[in-house]
């Protein structure tokens, strides 16, 4: 495993992030310790939960968080483990009504403390925005947060690249360190803007990976492992019909009749290379992937040791658009 710093403060992560919504209902929690447990034996230390995994599943409030808590505890390795998780979600009834107020994320962060057993969020999310609320007033709530020793740092997931500069401006401005990492929907494949179920998911764009190389910002991709699409279709396994509305384009055929050059090229399978070409970013930027089996963690962790030789990684460069709208 490899590890990469998030920004100059640190925290310093192992480059794949454990992505653990499932935890504690789609994966029973046996089996969430037996990932997480090969995970951390196989060097990884991150694990990327938030406070409404998995509420849309009737008794699964904070199963995911709940599930992580007891395995630090059991495991006795809170120090070890760099823990990111999020705040601020809309109620998921009301998708369109943002939840920023400072006494609303407050008792989003203590009830992630508590599910999580833990007296400190490593980095702290902002799940959405709430562009009616200037960013001064977002940052000095979690400053406040931050200086109370609740969180370490913080980010923002799911902003419009023009609010993530302006909170960027303030921060400097204030002599905050500011959000240290945006994290969004990005994945290798070219994604169909209509096939993107939630609206109000922000996924990674031209403009947005010219400021985070501008400025060194660190991105977290979320659905990096592209849900298993290149992988699943070159070994002829049946793919969810979601699946095609969000990665079924030319640009992606395109992508896929290359992939058996560079499995032999770089002597790894697609499962492994998708979540690499993250980690190659121009930027320190870490995949967040989630595996429905041990064999499928084991070729996440075999991406932190796959070295890009320049020229596929210009290929692969040149051929995104990021969105087919
Ligand atoms: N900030 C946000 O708004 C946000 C939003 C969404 C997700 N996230 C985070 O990102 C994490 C990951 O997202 P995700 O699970 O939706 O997307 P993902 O990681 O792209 O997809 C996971 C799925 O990919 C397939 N897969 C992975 N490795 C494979 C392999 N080696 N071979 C075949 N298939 C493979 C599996 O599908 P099968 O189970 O079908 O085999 C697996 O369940 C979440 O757990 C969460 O932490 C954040």
């Amino acid at each position: 495993m490899q590890y990469v710093l998030l920004s100059q403060k640190g925290p310093s992560v192992s480059k794949l992030c454990l992505g653990t919504g499932s935890f504690g209902t789609g994966l029973p929690r046996a089996a969430a310790f037996e990932q997480m447990d090969h995970f951390y034996e196989q060097g990884g230390t991150f694990l990327d939960t938030a406070r409404v995994y998995a509420a849309w599943i009737p008794g699964g409030d904070q199963a995911s968080e709940k599930t992580i808590g007891a395995w630090i505890k059991e495991r006795k390795l809170r120090d070890k483990i760099v823990i990111s998780t999020k705040g601020a979600h809309p109620d998921l009834k009301t998708m369109d009504v943002p939840r920023m107020g400072k006494a609303q994320v407050r008792r989003d962060l203590e009830e992630s403390l508590a599910a999580l057993g833990t007296d400190w969020i490593d980095l702290y999310f902002l799940h959405r925005d709430d562009p009616a609320t200037p960013v001064t007033e977002i940052l000095g709530m979690l400053e406040e947060f931050r200086k109370e020793g609740k969180i370490r740092h913080y980010g923002c997931s799911n902003w419009k690249p023009e609010r993530i500069e302006a909170a960027d401006q303030e921060a400097r401005r204030l002599g905050y360190e500011g959000f240290i990492s945006n994290q969004l929907l990005w994945c290798i494949a070219d994604l169909n803007v209509p096939g993107i179920g939630d609206k109000t998911l922000a996924a990674m764009d031209k403009e947005t990976f010219a400021y985070h190389t501008r400025t060194g910002k660190s991105a977290m991709a979320y659905m990096s492992a592209c849900k298993g699409y290149f992988t699943k279709k070159r070994r002829g396994l049946p793919l969810a019909p979601d699946l095609e509305a969000m990665y079924g384009n030319p640009s992606n055929e395109a992508l896929l009749e290359r992939f058996p050059a560079w499995e032999t090229a770089l002597r790894s399978s697609a499962a492994s290379i998708v979540l690499a070409y993250i980690m190659a970013g121009p930027f320190p930027a870490v995949p967040i992937a989630s595996f429905s089996s041990l064999a499928q963690l084991d070729e996440g962790l075999a991406a932190s040791d796959i070295s890009f030789s320049p020229d596929i990684l210009e290929e692969i460069r040149k051929s995104r658009r990021f969105l087919c709208p």
